[in-house]
């Protein structure tokens, strides 16, 4: 039987929507599920929504929706998002799925027998965003450290875990099994944590607080308190405890979570398990935190990174090597767009992309664009290493992909793209090719620089899978439509001789800068004309714009811009247009309203927040008016 890997993300909350710190954890869980794969293993990749608790009440009811709909929708969102940024799951968990409550109630059950859950009254400190008690120790000048709000005194009967007693067996655990928690700073976290007592964790919510959750078993007045019952979506998105993919995959479980949810994960999990009599996971892996303008993301703020908006602009794979080659596992990352750019224009345009286009655009124009033969010549003598490189850097990167060190997996395929791209330079075959004497030699050279980036295009799948595909097809190779195993990135003189290639394509257009310039900085130029001269145009590229009706759902200044407001608009789909009218309109009356937008106008980003399309206005001596239409039209109407 294949050696198994199980790996799961956070299943995230869903009272809000998806944004790049959940792309970035998916998109891990994505890349090292896929490399698994290369290696021959069997994987499981589960995902989900955390659908219960006092959050998700209070988000629906602000949208006047129930619960129940309120989480339809945003799973949705979470759902529909991951095949977007080529993220496959093998399963996606909700905690309203009853198969997973059922579950809760089985181990809720079976902890209760064995008597690790008792009744009590409890007076504390109530935080209601993080829908848990705290300790006095816990909070930062009385207030909540994450929400910096004062919690409410409350007392109520509960039902509580006898976590307390497990407190020096768990220590115990973890300082005996190093790779448990990783990096190593979040287990020395855990262990500091742990030098202070333990309290019993309150499993329950009343009924009469909280009606949104999974019912007690032993008890219907009260409901599972949310994290109890999240954290068992692990074993039960694999059936447990009978179906087959639980016994074969358990075993061999790799939990992904940032360090924001460390304590539950390292601390409540590992007793829960093993207060049910079930094997402890593996391996907990925490990484950082992306921030934004220095700072948390952030509602309020509006500097939430929408990765959906991003991918339309710059490609799925181009923002998957983004992430995974500016975070290093662990630590905090900030996330700017220009960072972005200069990586897709560096790394993938130019140092990626140019080695496989100039390449391919040799083979077509000095053998027709046929593979060459790799034994012309006795190949030591051109080989220049490229061969011995390509397998050192193989070594390296197999090594940091199993240390969860993405970043320097990627600078040793980086490293193998510019050892080629100077194999180029070396072997010149634009010179071999000017002599015939010399085809030989040519053709060996680029037999070897055609191996080379098939070795490299096993190398990027997990990271940029459909680019690999991409590469593999246009290498001629017979299994374009899979990925390579690793272990055929080891030997060399896979290429098939004789196989007619496709034609050359750009794999990552460079990202011109002046569409990236702000409005306010663009519009500080020169005056134009109020009515300019402009050229005529035929009807055929008038037709290209895609002009249409939409209607405003939400408006809101754009920090720190005295001129934009963000508009979000159903456009017959819903979109984000950033419109230089702050001055003649307030955010709140343009809700309801219906504008004239171009739909099809590139995407540009303003003042840090990407606008996908144009909102149009008459602009008579600085005032602006909004074009509308003379009556209610269905959101997305073509104008003609
Ligand atoms: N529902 C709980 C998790 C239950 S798991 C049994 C939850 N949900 S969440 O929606 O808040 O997601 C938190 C997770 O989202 C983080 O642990 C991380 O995986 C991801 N991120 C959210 N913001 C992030 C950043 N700014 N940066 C990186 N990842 C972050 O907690």
């Amino acid at each position: 039987m294949h050696e198994s890997f199980y790996v799961t993300t956070p299943i995230y909350y869903v009272n809000a929507r998806p944004h790049l710190g959940h792309a970035y954890t998916t998109v891990v869980a994505d890349v090292v599920s896929r490399f698994h794969r290369m290696c021959g293993r069997q994987t499981c990749f589960l995902t989900g929504t955390d659908e219960h608790g006092d959050k998700v009440v209070r988000a629906a009811k602000q949208e006047g929706l129930s619960p129940m709909v309120y989480a339809d929708q945003i799973s949705d969102l979470f759902r529909k998002l991951w095949p977007e940024l080529n993220i496959e799951y093998d399963h996606f968990i909700r905690t309203t799925d009853p198969a997973h409550a059922k579950v809760v109630r089985q181990v809720l059950q079976k902890i209760y027998d064995a008597g690790e859950i008792y009744f009590s009254e409890y007076e504390g400190a109530y935080c209601f965003g993080c829908e848990r008690f705290y300790t006095e120790r816990e909070l930062v000048g009385g207030r909540c450290p994450d929400h910096k709000t004062i919690p409410e005194a409350i007392k109520e009967s509960n039902y509580f875990f006898r976590m307390s007693q497990y407190q020096d067996w768990l220590i115990d655990y973890i300082s005996t099994h190093q790779d448990f928690i990783s990096p190593e700073r979040y287990k020395n976290e855990v262990l500091a944590f742990l030098r202070e007592p333990l309290e019993d964790l309150c499993i329950s919510r009343p009924k009469s607080r909280l009606k949104w959750g999974i019912t007690l078993p032993f008890d219907d007045q009260y409901v599972t308190y949310v994290w109890f019952d999240a954290l068992l979506n692990y074993i039960s998105g694999l059936g447990y405890p009978d179906g087959e993919s639980f016994k074969r995959f358990w075993p061999s479980v790799h939990h992904l979570v940032a360090k924001d949810i460390l304590k539950p994960h390292a601390i409540y999990w590992p007793i829960m398990l093993k207060a049910a009599g079930i094997p402890l996971y593996r391996h907990l892996h925490v990484h950082g935190y992306w921030n934004v303008d220095e700072g948390k993301m952030s509602k309020s703020i509006g500097n939430v990174v929408d990765p959906l908006e991003l991918k339309n602009v710059y490609s799925a794979d181009a923002f998957r090597y983004f992430l995974m080659r500016d975070m290093v596992f662990g630590l905090d990352s900030s996330f700017s767009e220009t960072a972005l750019i200069q990586r897709i224009n560096s790394d993938l345009a130019n140092d990626l992309g140019n080695l496989f286009s100039r390449s391919l655009t040799m083979v077509h124009k000095y053998l027709r664009g046929v593979v060459p033969k790799s034994d012309a010549v006795p190949e030591s003598s051109l080989d220049l290493d490229v061969k011995s490189e390509a397998f050192k850097d193989v070594q390296a990167y197999r090594k940091a992909m199993e240390d969860f060190a993405f970043h320097k997996a990627l600078v040793a395929v980086w490293g193998f793209v510019n050892r080629v791209n100077k194999y180029i330079d070396m072997t010149a075959p634009w010179e071999l090719a000017k002599r015939k004497s010399q085809h030989k030699q040519l053709q060996v050279v680029l037999y070897n620089i055609l191996e080379s980036l098939r070795v490299i295009a096993g190398l990027i799948y997990p990271f940029m899978p459909r680019t690999s595909l991409l590469m593999q097809e246009h290498l001629g190779m017979p299994s374009a439509h899979t990925f390579q195993k690793l272990d055929d990135l080891n030997v060399w003189g896979k290429t098939t001789p004789g196989t007619k290639l496709p034609k050359t394509l750009t794999l990552f257009p460079r990202i011109e800068w002046e569409r990236l310039q702000p409005l306010e900085q663009a519009s500080a130029g020169p005056k134009e004309e109020l009515v300019s001269v402009k050229p005529e145009i035929s009807m055929k590229v008038f037709e290209q714009i895609d002009l249409r009706v939409a209607t405003v759902l939400h408006a809101e200044p754009v920090p720190r811009s005295k001129k934009l407001l963000k508009l979000r608009v159903n456009a017959g789909e819903e979109r984000t247009i950033v419109a230089g009218i702050a001055e003649s309109y307030q955010p709140e009356d343009l809700t309801g309203k219906q504008v004239v937008i171009v739909a099809n106008l590139k995407p540009v980003r303003l003042m840090g927040v990407l606008s996908r399309g144009m909102v149009m206005t008459a602009s008579d001596n600085g005032a602006c008016r909004l074009i509308t239409v003379d009556g209610p039209s269905e959101p997305g109407t073509p104008l003609s």
